[in-house]
């Protein structure tokens, strides 16, 4: 990446939880106006609370572009336990964090659970590529590569897209990336995200996403959900044998 870990400074945002500040990119892990805040909001709220309401199957599988310091991951589990959801956590990640880093964020303490000392250790501490199970409804595999890079072994149905915004990292945010997550996910997955930038959602209205502009948390006014119809879109098994374009 364009940066090191030891540039990274800790920040204290307005709801009192810590993020990282990047000097050289200008650009911090959350938004400074509540890390925690932000990530249950868009993530947890208006991602698995939505999906869990519009569909109550048995598991919810979930994709991660960019475990960062783990908070999203931390929030999801304590969601499925507390509300007793089996939760499948695939994240990715190319620049891991040191735990020695992580271990200075006060996000154990912010959210005040008695087990979220031992799970936020227990995500940073796991080894990359293997799927681990934090309690009966959380499991979590680390992959150690990009979006880019990533194959699904299975459909996901939602996407926490949390990606560092589009003025920073211009990449990822390519309609080619957001075309290959479309073929991740499951006939009515979601993709979640802060960013409510118009190309964003044009691109994704392009790929045949029904999308919404939602309420966005403190400091921003919008945030993005895109919902993907049935039949919009190919599965992971590619196109079906009788398709023109084979
Ligand atoms: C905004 S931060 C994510 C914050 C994180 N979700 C959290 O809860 O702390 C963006 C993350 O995406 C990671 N990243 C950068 N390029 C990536 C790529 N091509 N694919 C997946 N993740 C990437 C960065 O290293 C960084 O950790």
């Amino acid at each position: 990446m364009f940066f090191s870990q030891e540039d990274l400074q800790i920040r204290e945002t307005k709801d009192g939880s810590h993020s990282l500040w990047i000097p050289k990119l200008q650009e911090s892990y959350h938004s400074l106006h509540g890390a925690v805040t932000e990530s249950q909001h868009v993530f947890i709220e208006q991602g698995i609370h939505y999906l869990h309401d519009t569909d109550d199957g048995a598991e919810i599988r979930i994709l991660e572009v960019g475990f960062g310091t783990g908070l999203n991951a931390l929030l999801t589990c304590l969601f499925s336990q507390e509300r007793k959801i089996r939760i499948k956590y695939t994240t990715l990640e190319p620049n891991p964090l040191s735990w020695g880093l992580a271990s200075k964020l006060n996000y154990p303490d912010s959210l005040a659970h008695p087990q979220s000392h031992f799970w936020y250790k227990e995500l940073h501490i796991i080894e990359w590529g293997q799927i681990e199970w934090l309690n009966p409804y959380f499991s979590i595999l680390k992959c150690n590569e990009t979006i880019q890079e990533h194959s699904a072994h299975e459909p996901y149905h939602i996407c926490f897209f949390d990606a560092f915004a589009p003025g920073k990292q211009p990449d990822i945010w390519e309609i080619k990336v957001l075309e290959m997550v479309k073929h991740m996910l499951e006939d009515r997955g979601i993709l979640v995200s802060y960013c409510a930038q118009g190309k964003f959602k044009r691109d994704l209205k392009t790929l045949g996403f029904t999308v919404e502009s939602l309420a966005g948390p403190p400091g921003k006014k919008e945030m993005t959900r895109a919902l993907l119809e049935p039949s919009d879109h190919l599965s992971l098994n590619g196109p079906e044998p009788d398709d023109p374009e084979l």
